[in-house]
């Protein structure tokens, strides 16, 4: 059996509107570039490789041929100034598709980092574009250890690394883009508020103290509206967006 993402394989295993329609390219600069502005909501692209994959902040995302799940929907919010709440409704919808589709407990660490213990396993990136927001997403799926980046206890992690055996990428997607929808779907109807205890319990900054956007404070949880609230002794400060650094 091929794990591969080729339409033949993933469409017979979607559960709901999100995947259709769904836009496969064996190889290409970058998923986010897939899908245009007359695409509907749900609209995905996947690919088996990246080019010109792109990170936050700048940054590359780099994976192997055939062994990540890359991978970009259309969302079109009604309110596109919440659209920063989206890498969390995509955090949690992957954290709960690795566990179901490969028994592998996440944790988030706020705003779009998907962790197995310390180690990273995924990450988003929610962009305006195409009249809405795309969100991709990496998750590393198929990596042995040596095709991961080199690092410490907090190096990138992959399902192979995780569980040593192989996960087969067309599942994965289908059960995540179920995930989303569900997520999603919640999050348009009530925003945040029904999912502030699942993010609350899988908070991997919770209680460490961190650095991020010039504040320095002990990580206090996730705001109703997605902000992060730090804790520090001249009063809590609410943090919008930035790369945290754990100290
Ligand atoms: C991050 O952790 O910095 C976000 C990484 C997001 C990577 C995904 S892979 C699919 C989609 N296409 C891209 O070029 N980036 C996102």
């Amino acid at each position: 059996m091929t794990d591969a993402l080729v339409p033949e394989r993933v469409l017979p295993l979607l559960r709901g509107r999100f995947g259709s329609p769904y836009v496969y390219r064996e190889v290409c600069p970058s998923t986010q570039e897939l899908l245009g502005p007359g695409d509907p909501e749900g609209a995905t692209a996947a690919t088996d490789e990246q080019t010109a994959g792109r990170g936050r902040l700048g940054r590359r995302w780099i994976a192997p041929r055939g062994r990540a799940l890359l991978v970009s929907v259309l969302l079109r919010p009604d309110r596109l100034e919440a659209a920063p709440q989206l890498s969390l409704v995509a955090g949690l919808a992957l954290a709960r598709a690795v566990e179901e589709a490969a028994g592998v407990s996440c944790a988030l660490k706020w705003p779009n980092d998907v962790l197995v213990g310390e180690r990273k396993l995924a990450g988003i990136l929610a962009e305006g574009r195409a009249g809405g927001v795309v969100l991709g997403m990496g998750l590393n799926v198929g990596q042995e250890a040596h095709e991961l980046p080199p690092g410490d206890r907090r190096a990138p992690t992959s399902l192979r690394v995780e569980t040593g055996r192989p996960h087969d990428r067309a599942e994965l997607l289908a059960t995540l883009l179920a995930a989303l929808e569900e997520a999603y779907d919640l999050w348009r109807g009530s925003g945040l508020a029904p999912l502030l205890g699942e993010l609350a319990r899988r908070d991997w900054l919770a209680g460490r103290e961190v650095a991020v956007g010039g504040h320095r404070g002990v990580a206090a949880g996730i705001e109703p509206d997605g902000r992060l609230r730090l804790a520090r002794p001249e009063g809590d400060v609410l943090v919008t967006s930035g790369e945290v650094t754990v100290r």
